[in-house]
């Protein structure tokens, strides 16, 4: 949800600078724009539109000077437009800032500052702080100072950064609920939002907290907190590389990650597991004294959390609520001594996620949480992590990063249901034996089904609703693949649990309506077949998933997507979903869709 990018070192900045936001696009794409000091004057280029809008205007006008900041918009405030994108510049132009996330009392702010004699040249929150940081720098003359008692002033949540015309070779930043990383390299910093933003350039990262200013220079960086009092920012190695986040052969990202998904189940598996034993985090919560477990998440993890209470209730029999974040936080949720809060979140910064997890922990609820971004914040406010190990993930859709969390919440499921000794040696022998089969077996069935899904990407890639019925433990995967087809594709699909199809969206049903129905041979098969014949009587489109050599399933459906059984009947959701990944993935191709940027979307949702 917007990505903000900034360098200061010997390199000229602009190229450096749109790798930066070529890795940040994920966050936001409607706008950006990108601004230099060179030699005391300050340079500002933006372009509404995708970021090869920016590089044209780049293109034309370059840039000179090695200091400099950038930035990827999502639209809060103010449409997408030229005027609205950063960085924004106070109304002598002395200096520019970009900023990620939302500054609440921006219209007081605005009047007064206007009153003042300030000339807004857009509709933006973030402007106030542009004027604000330069009314105070014009009083103190330190851009240290100005930002201090600026900050003092804002309300909400923000990352930002500034720099100054009359300081060359210094970016100020400060943070309030929004990610900023510090990256040192050698004899250069550089700063983002993301870790892959800071590649290849710095070598070791910095997680700026929040009340923290940073005044960033070449050689070093000076951190404080509002009051001024110095305070010692901890640089770790940074360990992603560069190939995996770039796309490679693939067309988009989304491909890329799915294609990965066997290779990313076999590294979780391999980090959890010795010599067949189960070696979970350590979450510093005694697990034998939990009774009651409550899921937060948002999206697709809030999907994921649904498979995370069969496990948990089925394995370790404890009771499991899972909430959406935006919800449980302006609950008043009952807190008891024996309950543990997981917050599943494939960034780690989700504004809603983070929130509930506060909460949770306001009320003294221990917190694990369940992250893909191990550095996030949330991993850091959290008492226990459980890093999912799925590799940075950049499509928009989330994919690998569901399987990931499908599967670490399977494997906590059995830490648990271990820890409150409901589980023998034999079947914990077996369950895990299910576990070490799916990097195998999601392999075959990316393989085998990918035949089935362009036939049915061809029959139906002009439909412009869907409906996905799951039963049990297929229910979410319904729900995920609606949300799938939805995201990227732009098609209209709503998941439904199977039983309440006639209930209501039944009446959808005709012959231009493609019904994907999830119907893996387990116990709810037969069930499911009802529900299929249901829709034939109704002269309904049928697309199945499930197994290839059920004859009932090819007499009923236009396409069968086949899906080998998993070992586990619990395990079997984590293979239905992968054709429908692709299946989404396909019709949005053939639909023209931007697959990595969908429209009005963003990654990491760091504002309400
Ligand atoms: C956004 C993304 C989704 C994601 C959701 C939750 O909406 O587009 O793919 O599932 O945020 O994100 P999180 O990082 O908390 O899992």
């Amino acid at each position: 949800m917007c990505g903000i990018a900034g360098y200061v070192g010997q390199r000229q900045a602009e190229s450096l600078l749109l790798v930066a936001l070529e890795r940040l696009k994920y966050r936001g794409y409607d706008s950006a724009g990108m601004a230099i000091n060179d030699d005391g004057d300050l340079h500002v280029r933006k372009a509404a539109g995708r970021l090869r809008q920016l590089e044209e205007i780049l293109g034309a006008r370059s840039l000179a000077g090695t200091t400099g900041i950038a930035h990827t918009r999502w639209a809060t405030h103010g449409p997408p437009t030229e005027d609205n994108a950063h960085p924004h510049s106070d109304t002598a132009e002395r200096l520019a800032v970009v900023h990620n996330g939302i500054i609440e009392n921006h219209e007081d702010l605005r009047r007064e500052l206007a009153d003042r004699g300030a000339v807004f040249a857009s509709q933006t929150d973030t402007e106030v702080i542009a004027h604000l940081v330069a009314e105070l720098y014009i009083d103190t003359g330190d851009p240290l100072a100005a930002v201090r008692a600026a900050i003092r002033r804002l309300e909400g949540s923000y990352a930002f950064a500034i720099i100054f015309a009359d300081h060359p070779g210094r970016i100020i930043v400060a943070r309030e609920g929004s990610p900023l990383l510090l990256g040192r390299g050698r004899g250069e910093h550089l700063i983002a939002s993301d870790v892959p933003a800071l590649l290849p350039h710095a070598h070791e990262v910095c997680q700026l907290q929040d009340g923290w200013i940073a005044d960033v220079r070449a050689e070093r960086v000076d951190i404080c907190d509002g009051d001024g009092t110095p305070v010692e920012g901890c640089f770790a190695r940074i360990e992603v590389a560069i190939d995996d986040v770039s796309r490679g052969d693939f067309a988009s990202f989304m491909e890329k990650e799915i294609a990965e998904q066997p290779e990313v189940l076999q590294r979780l598996l391999d980090s959890r597991l010795v010599d067949g034993r189960l070696v979970t985090p350590e979450i510093a919560v005694d697990l034998a004294r939990i009774n009651h477990v409550v899921f937060l998440a948002c999206g697709t993890s809030w999907h994921a959390a649904l498979l995370g209470k069969r496990f948990l209730e089925g394995l370790a029999r404890i009771h499991v609520e899972v909430d959406i974040s935006s919800e449980y936080r302006y609950r008043n949720p009952v807190a008891s001594g024996d309950t543990l809060v997981v917050a599943i979140s494939q960034s780690g910064e989700t504004a809603d996620t983070l929130a509930g997890v506060r909460l949770a922990r306001s009320k003294f609820m221990p917190v694990a949480s369940l992250v893909n971004v191990v550095g996030s914040t949330m991993a850091r406010e959290s008492d226990g992590v459980l890093p999912l190990l799925a590799g940075p993930e950049i499509g928009v859709a989330s994919t690998k990063a569901y399987t990931a969390q499908v599967l670490a919440l399977y494997l906590f499921a059995l830490q648990l249901a271990q820890a409150k000794g409901r589980l023998d040696q034999a079947t914990r022998t077996r369950l895990i034996d299910a576990c070490c089969a799916l990097p195998e077996l999601t392999a075959r069935t990316l393989d085998n089904c990918r035949e089935a899904v362009e036939e049915a990407t061809e029959l139906f890639s002009a439909a412009n609703a869907s409906v996905f019925l799951g039963r049990c433990g297929e229910y979410p995967t319904a729900l995920e693949g609606a949300l799938k087809l939805k995201e990227i594709a732009y098609v209209h699909a709503t998941g439904y649990a199977a039983g309440e199809f006639k209930h209501g969206p039944i009446a959808l049903v005709t012959d231009a309506l493609p019904v994907i129905s999830l119907c893996p041979r387990d116990q709810m098969f037969e069930k499911m077949l009802s529900n299929v014949e249901e829709t034939r009587a109704r002269d309904g489109r049928i697309i199945t998933v499930g197994p290839d050599d059920e004859r009932r399933l090819h007499d009923l459906s236009d396409v069968v997507f086949p899906v080998p059984a998993a070992n586990e009947e619990m395990l079997q959701p984590l293979v239905s979903i992968l054709p429908l990944q692709l299946y989404a993935l396909l019709v949005a191709q053939r639909r023209g869709c931007d697959v990595d940027q969908p429209r009005n979307l963003a990654k990491s949702v760091t504002v309400e």
